[in-house]
């Protein structure tokens, strides 16, 4: 082999090294982006974890918190998180914090249970979703662009990890509970998103 040849072969080596390392990190950015762990925003352990044993899930469920309110920074955020699992642990007697992954406004994403563990976000769906739910209360407003770019690289994550299936159906909270979630001006919004289903399965729940 000449010297030409030998530098040739080198070159397409570094050529094939350089493009399997832009994939690698192409695959991180647009799929798993960082996420705040339950240990960063000081979760209290989950008091049960249930894995969903049917993957990857059918559905994609969003929902807004609409208390607490929206938080824009990353202290307020976590202080968000604190608070609905204390209001889905201690008051609710839930094993945890109801979502899979919650959204703040600066487009930081907040582990919940996290992937593949049933959540406590809707009832009938819990075992074949994902609950991602938007801080804030979005009747009449819209969720920021980042959050909304948050979520969607989400969803993409849990795709390729095999969390989420490929051909996956997005919901919004209130086709599936008679409720506002996820308010009346981001629903219309989401209708418009990829994978948007206009599934209707609102069952009556039975007075107490
Ligand atoms: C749940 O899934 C995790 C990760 O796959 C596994 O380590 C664990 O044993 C599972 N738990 C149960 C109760 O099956
Ligand atoms: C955070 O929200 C508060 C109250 O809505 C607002 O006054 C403040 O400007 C916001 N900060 C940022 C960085 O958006
Ligand atoms: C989910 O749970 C329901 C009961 O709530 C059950 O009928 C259904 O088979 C379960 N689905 C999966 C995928 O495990
Ligand atoms: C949904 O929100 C995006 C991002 O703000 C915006 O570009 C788009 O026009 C909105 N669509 C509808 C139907 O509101």
């Amino acid at each position: 082999m000449g010297q030409r040849a030998v530098v040739v072969e080198l070159c397409s080596v570094i050529a094939i090294i350089l493009l399997m390392s832009e994939g690698a990190i192409v695959r991180r950015d647009a799929s798993c982006l960082n996420i705040v762990t339950r240990a960063e925003w000081s979760a209290k352990p989950a008091k049960q974890r249930d894995n969903i044993t049917s993957l990857p899930v059918p559905f994609v469920i969003l929902h807004h918190t609409y208390i607490p309110k929206d938080c824009n920074s990353s202290e307020e955020c976590k202080e968000a998180m604190r608070s609905m699992q204390h209001m889905h642990q201690d008051l609710r007697g839930w094993f945890d914090i109801g979502y899979n992954f919650c959204v703040g406004e600066t487009g930081e994403v907040y582990e919940g249970r996290g992937w593949d563990i049933q959540g406590a976000h809707a009832p009938r769906y819990n075992n074949r979703s994902t609950g991602i739910c938007f801080i804030g209360d979005f009747m009449n407003s819209l969720p920021t662009p980042e959050m909304m770019e948050a979520a969607k690289d989400l969803i993409k994550c849990g795709v390729n990890r095999g969390s989420i299936a490929e051909d996956y159906k997005l919901l919004g909270h209130r086709q599936v509970r008679n409720t506002l979630c996820p308010g009346d001006t981001f629903y219309e919004n989401i209708t418009t998103w990829p994978h948007w289903d206009p599934l209707q399965d609102v069952v009556p729940v039975p007075k107490q």
